[in-house]
């Protein structure tokens, strides 16, 4: 696994850096396999996005969106993850069928059964290799929270333990609302590629502890010793992690992190 740390001189370069990424990640994903399966997160991230609409070179009518987590409320309430995205995809020209919302009106229990089945209708999952019994999405966009948080898995949650279910259903969700839900590790883990987007002096503590320097001075995540769920996430060998933030959340980044990191 690379990982590499992108660090935005203004955030108006973060996004069209991030941008510019996603759709080439988007061309290289349809070019081999006919399509672009993309999972997003809520908070600050659609806003950050809003030039993917009109990316260049991204063809939205092969993307499939995904959503790594939702709140359970209704999908025009202004908590849904969804509504967030709604104004973006929806002048994305993105074909309505292709985005893949969580059922809202079933349990959470339900919902996240459901979304599972969509996920194992959707992709061809079957083989030996590794991963190869789970859906693979060319790229996961990750938000993370002041606590460490990632999608809706929280620190100290028993949902980081999950390792069956493909999507989880949370009730206690101490960022509100508390009904949530999320995909797991074992699917975020075979993420062709995984994007965290981190952006805000909220974050300046949490990052140095996420990243961790290797012997070969190389990034690498802290990984599944490390209490905060955003680090636990590991995509394959092969496979990248970008971590992509602003000035203002790698503030108290050490100098051998910065060191290695990209800027733009
Ligand atoms: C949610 C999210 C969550 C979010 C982080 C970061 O539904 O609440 O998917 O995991 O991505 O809390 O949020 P910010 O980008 O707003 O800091």
């Amino acid at each position: 696994m690379t990982t590499t740390l992108l660090v935005g001189s203004t955030p108006d370069a973060l996004a069209k850096e991030l941008i510019r990424r996603i759709a080439a990640i988007a061309r290289d994903s349809v070019e081999a396999r006919g399509v672009f399966n993309i999972a997003v997160s809520g908070g600050s991230m659609p806003k950050i996005l809003t030039g993917l609409a009109t990316a260049e070179g991204l063809d939205w009518r092969k993307c499939k969106v995904w959503f790594a987590d939702e709140r359970c409320v209704p999908l025009d309430h202004s908590d849904s993850n969804y509504k967030a995205w709604a104004d973006l995809l929806s002048s994305s020209g993105i074909p309505e069928g292709n985005v893949v919302t969580v059922d809202t009106d079933l349990s959470p229990k339900d919902a996240a059964a459901n979304y599972e089945e969509a996920l194992r209708a959707a992709f061809s999952v079957g083989g030996d290799a590794i991963g190869a019994q789970l859906p693979c999405f060319d790229a996961a966009l990750l938000g993370v929270g002041p606590d460490g948080h990632t999608c809706s898995l929280f620190p100290g949650h028993p949902l980081l333990e999950e390792r069956g279910k493909w999507v989880a259903d949370i009730e206690d969700s101490p960022k509100p609302p508390p009904q949530r839900v999320t995909l797991t590790y074992p699917v975020l883990n075979n993420s062709r590629n995984v994007i965290f987007i981190g952006t805000g002096g909220g974050k300046a503590s949490l990052l140095p502890q996420l990243l961790v320097v290797t012997g070969a001075r190389k990034l690498k995540s802290a990984g599944d010793a490390s209490p905060y769920p955003a680090a636990r996430v590991r995509v394959g060998e092969g496979r990248e992690l970008l971590w992509c933030v602003d000035q203002a959340a790698a503030s108290q980044c050490p100098p051998e992190i910065m060191e290695l990191a990209t800027t733009c």
